[in-house]
């Protein structure tokens, strides 16, 4: 630098030209070598027909069961043969599934070899793949009668009637909130004599009487249920409430601060409000296939990467969105962790999940946490406890703390 700076006109002039010439060959002589290699690389792996798209290779189960809708809805892609090389179709387009595709799936033990082997997890959820057709047995067809700005989902389970209490008492109010009218749903399913809940449905249907706010279904209460559960709720949003201009969809134990929610969804443009979709946004990411963690998924049942989605903590979409995406959902088989199915229909839509830093589905750090000035800011915090979020509430709604 001292020297250049010393330098005389003409003289530094020369030099920087032969930085640049020296920078494009080198960028020449990088980019035949690489073209070389990938050259090289695809000679080693294109046979030398052209046959299938290279997706169609995928031998997981879950992929084979996408190539098969993708022919279904997409007929026209050029998936069979092209050219007169003889390859084999793999038998597996031949569909021998379940005429009735709640009846159990048997194809599943032979078409994925370790089946036995898998997680109970696995087969259960493996046998009734198609299946997305189960019964409802609370219903509230009313609850957007008076067509709301924005309608809150929260996924509950049975037992959790306190947390349910406490979102109904704080950011969960239906009614009209900031002059805009909120209405408030809670998902449950049902849960199975396997897995030993005791019997709380006499105290689920006084609740229900009182608060009109349940929504159920009858099919077994997993985590792996819970795609299930995210499209049972679209099919009844597009039946029961097509009209929502939008929906924050979170878990039973996040905080929401409502208020500031509707403040971002008027600040919104028109144009913009219709593809909206925001959240805390995991992008590259894959499955774990280390079988003993909670997301573990077997190379048997699913192959590649996942496209970006929303953690399914919480996150804000536009009720039209909500239309397309039970549209497109029949389109995409179901996949075992709900937030990662809902990006693959994003995805299919051709749309990407916004990542905005209000929403904290990992939580925030423990210094901040009983801040009342941080939650102010903050959209959407998982986990708070009942007790927490009738703390936490006040702050938001108290217009005298002063937080500058
Ligand atoms: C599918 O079934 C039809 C009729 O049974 C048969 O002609 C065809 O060869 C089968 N295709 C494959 C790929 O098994
Ligand atoms: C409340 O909302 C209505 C309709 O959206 C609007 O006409 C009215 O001006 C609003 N009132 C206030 C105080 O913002
Ligand atoms: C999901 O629920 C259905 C219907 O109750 C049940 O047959 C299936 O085994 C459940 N799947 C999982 C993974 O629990
Ligand atoms: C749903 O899909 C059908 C056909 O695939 C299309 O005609 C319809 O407009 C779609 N509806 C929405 C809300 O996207």
């Amino acid at each position: 630098m001292q020297r250049g700076r010393n330098m005389p006109v003409s003289r530094r002039k020369v030099s920087v030209v032969c930085v640049m010439v020296l920078n494009v060959l080198i960028c020449i002589l990088m980019g035949v070598t690489w073209r070389y290699k990938e050259n090289n690389h695809l000679k080693s792996r294109t046979p030398v027909t052209r046959f299938w798209r290279p997706e169609v290779l995928n031998k997981a189960f879950w992929n084979k069961e996408q190539h098969l809708l993708d022919l279904i809805y997409n007929p026209n892609v050029n998936f069979v043969l092209s050219g007169d090389s003889l390859i084999e179709l793999p038998d597996w387009l031949n569909d021998t599934g379940p005429l009735n595709p709640c009846e159990p799936d048997y194809r599943v033990f032979t078409q994925i070899s370790d089946y036995n082997s898998l997680p109970q997890r696995f087969q259960d959820f493996l046998l009734y793949l198609r299946c997305r057709t189960y019964p409802m047995l609370m219903n509230q067809p009313h609850v957007c009668d008076e067509k709301p700005f924005l309608l809150l989902v929260v996924k509950s389970l049975i037992p959790h009637f306190d947390r349910r209490q406490a979102i109904r008492q704080t950011w969960g109010r239906a009614g009209v909130v900031a002059n805009r009218t909120v209405a408030m749903v809670f998902l449950l399913g049902n849960p199975s004599p396997v897995d030993h809940f005791p019997n709380l449905l006499e105290m689920l249907v006084h609740e229900e009487k009182i608060h009109k706010d349940l929504l159920q279904w009858d099919y077994r209460e997993t985590f792996f249920n819970l795609t299930l559960k995210e499209v049972l709720f679209l099919e009844w949003f597009n039946q029961n409430c097509p009209h929502a201009q939008y929906i924050l969809k979170g878990d039973d134990d996040v905080f929401v601060n409502t208020l500031l929610i509707i403040d971002l969804l008027e600040g919104l443009s028109d144009n913009g409000a219709k593809d909206v979709f925001i959240g805390d946004v995991i992008s590259d990411a894959s499955p774990h296939r280390d079988s003993k963690l909670k997301y573990y998924v077997p190379e048997s049942v699913f192959e590649g990467t996942y496209p970006p989605y929303a953690g399914g903590g919480g996150y804000l979409y536009s009720g039209e969105l909500a239309l397309r995406l039970y549209n497109v959902s029949r389109q995409v088989v179901l996949y075992p962790i709900d937030d990662v199915y809902t990006g693959m229909c994003l995805k299919k839509l051709g749309l990407v999940p916004e990542k905005h830093s209000g929403f904290r589905t990992f939580g925030i750090e423990e210094k901040y946490r009983n801040n009342p000035c941080i939650y102010r800011s903050l959209m959407l915090v998982h986990s708070r406890t009942p007790e927490e979020m009738l703390t936490i509430w006040p702050w938001i709604i108290h217009p005298e703390l002063d937080c500058q």
